[in-house]
């Protein structure tokens, strides 16, 4: 048994939830329901950014002010969050007094250790990234990922020494090649340290939304610099030493691949600074592409891609919440960019979820039903079915140990399509009652288990329903990984049920 601690970033309270959101959010989800499965001590981490200048500007846009404004957005969130069953242990809001404490501490462990200064920033701003750019990195002048109106800011500042630790994160990132996942973000963020850093501005004076500088209560800490320290707020830091050293060594932040930078370059220097080893693993995901544009919230404000037409919510209406969850974890692997349509949402339906599973399901119970008095036999120990699912159970545990429920879920889906494809060549519908027809409902019924334990960190619903429908009590994760794998274990324990399909079609044509 292990630990797993795992985060989403924290999402910014300027506007509601959309799809891209719920990718970050239903990945992390995922993969902390099969460390359950294998039976690790899980903490998943996840929550809303509510300081900055982004959210304050939002909240006087809109009339409120910004602790009311960032209330009702994170309460979205969590909404949305429940509606997708996302199982979080844990949901931070910035603005609560226990994140206070733990920035103020971490960032007063940074100063007491010589590596914050005073000085004049000069330069661009852009509200949408929150971020600060030379006009170097801009493009014309102009924000290199919104495309928007830089702002020319001048004000006093304190300042982090990130300079001071080009050489030790270069040295930690040669001594943990797996500390950056894929390999590509890995040598992305390497080659940022290694092209130079130079020490950047962590307080604000022109806005009041946010963390009180403790030595300085003239200064914010800017909204970055917070929000980074919530991965360790939430296991205690300044206040539960314990805690911290339980979960830190386990830490696995996933996020979005346009904020490599803070978690692979500042976050690390960061703790460092403060004495802290940085986090254990970093896996960086692509964005979700409409027409090839991203989908995200800043932009959609700025006249592009509307979300509303895609909100999460929406979405489950349409498909079930299953579908979705489904759809956003096999699509695309986590790590490349991937299209987002709704006709590729209906295709992987009607093909993977109502074809391919529901029509497993729906065949099995049928015969089942008529001709085995509603009672499923046991399997063969020797089935030919069962290299596949060994082999489907291998690539599970490599796929999803790797952070790409996409190849964990394909090989699941291979099961599936044996299993298919075994009934096809028997015909179980043609055959008499006896043991030849038991063999090969009894095979088929113990691939449906299995499928039902890998499918459910994906979908839990409908593999507890799976369960239930071919006799089993419980539910799919009850019993360990290490036990739950072994071939053979089916028992027709209660009636198979036939049920209403599962999945129904959906017209393409909508
Ligand atoms: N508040 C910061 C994160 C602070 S973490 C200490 C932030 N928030 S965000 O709301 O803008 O984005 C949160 C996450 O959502 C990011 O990982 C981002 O990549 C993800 N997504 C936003 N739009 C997305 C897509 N279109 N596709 C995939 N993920 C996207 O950044």
């Amino acid at each position: 048994m292990g630990r797993f601690y795992i985060t989403t970033p924290i999402y910014y309270t300027n506007d509601a939830p959309h799809v891209g959101s719920a990718y970050s959010t239903v990945n992390a989800d995922a993969l902390a329901r099969w460390h359950r499965l294998l039976g690790d001590e899980v903490k998943f981490l996840t929550g809303t950014d509510e300081h900055g200048q982004k959210v304050s500007d939002a909240a006087k846009k809109q009339g409120h002010e910004p602790q009311e404004w960032t209330d009702r957005t994170s309460a979205r969130f969590r909404e949305a969050w429940d509606a997708l069953n996302i199982d979080y242990d844990d949901f931070i809001r910035t603005t609560e007094p226990r994140h206070h404490e733990s920035v103020q501490k971490f960032l007063g462990a940074i100063y007491e250790n010589g590596y914050i200064y005073k000085d004049v920033y000069q330069g661009l701003y852009c509200v949408s990234c929150e971020d600060y750019y030379t006009l170097d990195a801009s493009v014309d002048g102009k924000c290199p990922i919104h495309g928007s109106a830089l702002t020319e800011m001048q004000e006093e500042n304190w300042f982090f020494k990130l300079s001071a630790f080009e050489d030790r994160l270069l040295e930690y990132y040669t001594d943990h090649p797996e500390f950056v996942t894929p390999e590509t973000k890995r040598n992305e963020a390497y080659s940022f340290i290694k092209g130079g850093l130079r020490d950047i501005s962590i307080t604000r004076t022109s806005i009041s939304w946010g963390v009180k500088v403790p030595w300085d209560e003239e200064h914010v800490f800017y909204v970055w610099y917070d929000a980074l320290i919530n991965y360790l707020t939430a296991i205690g830091y300044g206040r539960d030493d314990e805690e911290v050293a339980k979960w830190w060594p386990y830490s696995n932040h996933l996020i979005g691949k346009e904020i490599i930078r803070f978690h692979c370059v500042w976050w690390p220097a960061m703790c460092m600074a403060a004495g802290l080893e940085p986090p254990s693993h970093v896996h960086v995901h692509g964005w979700l592409l409409i027409g090839g544009q991203k989908l995200s919230k800043t932009m959609a404000a700025e006249g592009g891609v509307k979300l509303t037409d895609i909100a999460p919510m929406e979405l489950i209406n349409e498909y079930g919440v299953d579908p979705v969850r489904y759809y956003l974890l096999r699509e695309t692997s986590l790590g490349n960019d991937g299209e987002f349509s709704l006709e590729g949402v209906t295709h992987r339906y009607n093909t993977d979820l109502a074809n391919n599973l529901g029509n497993l399901v729906a065949r099995v119970c049928t015969v089942v039903a008529n001709k085995c008095e509603g009672r499923g036999p046991s399997p063969e120990s020797n089935s030919s079915l069962r290299a596949q699912a060994e082999s489907a159970i291998e690539a599970n545990i490599e796929g999803w140990t790797r952070f790409n429920p996409q190849s964990a879920l394909e090989a699941t889906w291979s099961l599936i399509g044996a299993t298919n494809a075994y009934l096809e060549a028997h015909a179980p519908w043609k055959m008499e009652p006896g043991e030849a027809l038991d063999t090969v409902m009894g095979d088929a019924l113990e691939a449906i288990r299995l499928v039902s334990i890998l499918a459910s960190p994906a979908m839990p619903g409908v593999c507890e329903e799976i369960w239930r429908r071919i006799g089993l009590a419980g539910t799919p994760t009850d019993a360990a990984f290490a036990e739950s794998r072994v071939w053979g274990q089916y028992r027709g324990e209660g009636i198979i049920e036939k049920g209403a399909p599962l999945f129904p079609r959906i017209s393409s044509e909508r």
